[in-house]
């Protein structure tokens, strides 16, 4: 039996669980069910990061102390958690807490004791009124680059450009709105040169990190390993270094020891259970954004105090909503428990572990594709084999399952196909596992639809019975192996079945005969696309102009500009694009417009859409004969426009000063272009 410790990353208590932190979490608890479920003795903490300038901004903001700040966003944080049925071992923690420290202090030492810590002076701003240290989100000013003004001390929200906040014009701090001034002050670093060796060899362990991730490490490694500034110099909310008078660890520092302290606190104290036998397996998940703190930092620090190295640092990717980026603005930075509020949040486990394979790719939420896939594969197909039968098996046999034949092919087969599930969990390839899941189901779902069961039952019961045993058991099996993606889902049908909870050992079994099922509850409810959709409220931005009017220009010096919301970028998503209609069209004939120096009447073979007339004004630059017979791009949808010589039913595509038809050569009259 193998033991494992898994942790997420610990999310940042300055805001609320996002359905991008649920990427994550829901990778996490799904590999942890199925360990589980396979009789691994597994461990899962995780907790808050609360330390840092951002929480101290958002404690500010709120007007409250930054312990009771943290502390409120995490108890947050842990019900969103526990909506989608992730769960941590010892609760969902924090490492704002007494053994952080002591775990903090004691890998802090370690490092010193070896001689990996070493100071030196950092220029930096500071706030003259009350002499704190600025870091890059403590201050405001206009952008260097694109001259937007009130951006924060690291990058530009209008223009995208990163900087330092020394080159900010016009800095201010945001908490006294005082000028900062430029000021040296000695910082703690760790060598993390010392180290290099032994992280290049770690790291090239098989399975300690994905292959598309080793090139990062690679030029890391080329750059050559710089010192890591580990302190801050108070105020700062986080855990003074022993020794060190006013300074604090870096939260940085602190929140990789929170996987730590967080095992400590789940285990009542036996930490070392899992950290220093080498026979336990640890597994990290992150996102793309903290790799170098997860394969650098945190080894490195593992090394000094000879704790055990992860056994794996799992990378996803990022989550996009409807093909974009989330973005505050067009409403898609979508909250966890608002989107809780307009779909069951199984569902969106089923469609994140439907989208995760062993690759880290991005994933994207697409409304429409979630809802489908979730009706069409889960509540068509696979809970369709219980809801389907289990009424009629009451009907037929007093709800007895007849005994399985074995030899059934469909039998035989969706044995072969299921047995590969765990291993496919295991391997983190669960969108695998759920298409061969959905697969069997289907074969079943066929088998229903070619046999009718609830027809034979009038001649025939003890065979409609058979059937019916067959469909369920696939559809029991199926579901017994989805369990860690919709576990609410499947101990409600552990309850109607009578069976107990699955594991991968009885997954598969066979329904007694001798065990009448209860019975039929509604398992899972269809999805409602316009229902998830009303989750997406777009929050208009004021129209602000980047660089104001002339006549402005006094006003608006000396008015202190709002903070607006950087205007959204000129993108669109996949589904507002996919609102225009492009076809390819053939030129069925091409004659110019009698009056008109610019126009040429054009009739368009659309297909199966019929021919199409429009007008095209390309009379300067193509002769109307060169037209006949080209397969184009036309805007199929396009409302009809009243011209001075006709109606245009459409628009045909063009690209350039002198204007060239864009080509559809090759497709059929009629394609859909996208
Ligand atoms: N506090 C640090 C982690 C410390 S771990 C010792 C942090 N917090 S975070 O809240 O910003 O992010 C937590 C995790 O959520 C990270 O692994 C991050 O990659 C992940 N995600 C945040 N936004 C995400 C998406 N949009 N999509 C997928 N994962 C995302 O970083
Ligand atoms: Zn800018």
């Amino acid at each position: 039996m193998a033991k494992v410790l898994v942790t997420p990353a610990l999310p940042y208590a300055n805001g609320a669980i996002h359905l991008g932190h649920l990427v994550e979490h829901v990778q996490v608890n799904v590999f942890v069910r199925a360990l589980r479920m396979a009789g691994d003795e597994v461990l899962c903490v995780c907790g808050a990061d609360s330390h840092g300038a951002p929480i101290e901004i958002a404690a500010l903001k709120a007007g409250k102390a930054p312990e009771r700040h943290a502390a409120d966003i995490a108890a947050g944080h842990a019900a969103s958690f526990a909506r989608y049925l992730c769960d941590y071992d010892g609760g969902y923690g924090t490492t704002h807490s007494e053994l952080n420290r002591q775990h903090a202090e004691r890998i802090y030492l370690a490092l010193k004791a070896q001689g990996h810590i070493t100071r030196r002076e950092v220029e930096q701003l500071q706030d003259p009124t009350d002499g704190r240290w600025l870091a890059d989100r403590f201050v405001k000013g206009t952008c260097p680059k694109c001259q937007a003004k009130d951006q924060y001390g690291d990058s530009c929200e209008v223009c995208g450009s990163t900087y330092r906040a020394t080159e900010l014009i016009d800095p201010k701090s945001v908490i006294t709105g005082a000028t900062p001034r430029l000021a040296k002050s000695e910082h703690i670093f760790v060598k993390l040169g010392d180290f290099a060796d032994r992280l290049r060899a770690f790291l090239a362990h098989e399975g300690v990190l994905h292959a598309s991730q080793r090139h990062f490490l690679e030029r890391w490694f080329e750059e050559g390993l710089k010192d890591w500034d580990v302190s801050r110099d108070g105020p700062y909310f986080g855990f003074n270094i022993p020794g060190e008078g006013n300074k604090f660890f870096y939260v940085w520092l602190d929140a990789p020891i929170g996987y730590v302290s967080l095992t400590e606190h789940a285990t009542a104290g036996a930490w070392q259970a899992w950290w220093r036998d080498p026979k336990v397996a640890i597994h990290h998940f992150i996102g793309k954004d903290i790799l170098y703190f997860h394969t650098l930092f945190w080894p490195a620090m593992l090394m000094a105090t000879g704790d055990t190295l992860p056994s794996a640092v799992h990378v996803h990717g990022m989550l996009t909503v409807n093909g974009t980026k989330m973005s505050k603005s067009r409403g898609t930075f979508l909250n966890a428990d608002d989107f809780a509020e307009v779909c069951e949040p199984q569902a969106l486990r089923y469609y994140y572990a439907a989208k995760l394979g062993a690759e880290p790719d991005d994933i994207d939420l697409s409304f429409e594709d979630f809802v489908n896939r979730v009706n069409a594969d889960l509540v068509n197909n696979v809970v369709n084999l219980v809801s389907r039968t289990v009424p009629q098996l009451h009907k037929v046999a007093g709800g007895r399952p007849a005994p399985l034949d074995e030899r059934d092919p469909v039998v035989v087969a969706a044995r072969a196909r299921l047995a590969e599930v765990p291993a496919l969990y295991r391997a983190l390839d669960f969108a695998a596992a759920v298409r061969t899941v959905v697969e069997v189901g289907s074969v079943a779902n066929k088998l229903l639809q070619d046999t009718a069961p609830w027809d034979v039952a009038r001649t025939d019961p003890e065979r409609a019975r058979h059937i019916l045993t067959t469909a369920l058991w696939v559809g029991k099996s199926c579901l017994a192996l989805l369990k860690p993606v919709v576990p609410a889902l499947v101990e409600k049908l552990e309850g109607m079945l009578k069976v107990a909870p699955f594991t991968f050992d009885n997954a598969l079994a066979p329904l007694s005969p001798d065990v009448a099922i209860g019975d039929y509850v509604r398992l899972f409810e269809r999805l409602d696309l316009k229902k998830v959709q009303s989750v997406v409220k777009p929050t208009e931005p004021a129209p602000a102009p980047l660089a104001p009017a002339k006549g402005d220009q006094k006003k608006a010096d000396h008015k202190k500009a709002p903070p607006v919301e950087a205007p959204p970028p000129a993108e669109i998503g996949i589904d507002e694009f996919l609102k225009v209609e492009l076809r390819a069209a053939k030129v069925v004939s091409a004659t110019a417009v009698e009056g008109s120096d610019k126009l040429i009447a054009v009739k368009l073979d659309v297909g199966p859409l019929g021919t199409r007339d429009i007008f095209a004004g390309l009379r300067p630059h193509v002769t109307p004969d060169a037209l006949v017979g080209r397969t184009v791009v036309v805007v199929a949808n396009l409302a009809p426009r009243k011209m001075k010589f006709g109606t245009s039913y459409g628009m045909m595509l063009a690209a350039g000063d002198v204007p060239v038809p864009l080509s559809a050569e090759g497709a059929t009259p009629g394609d859909r272009i996208r």
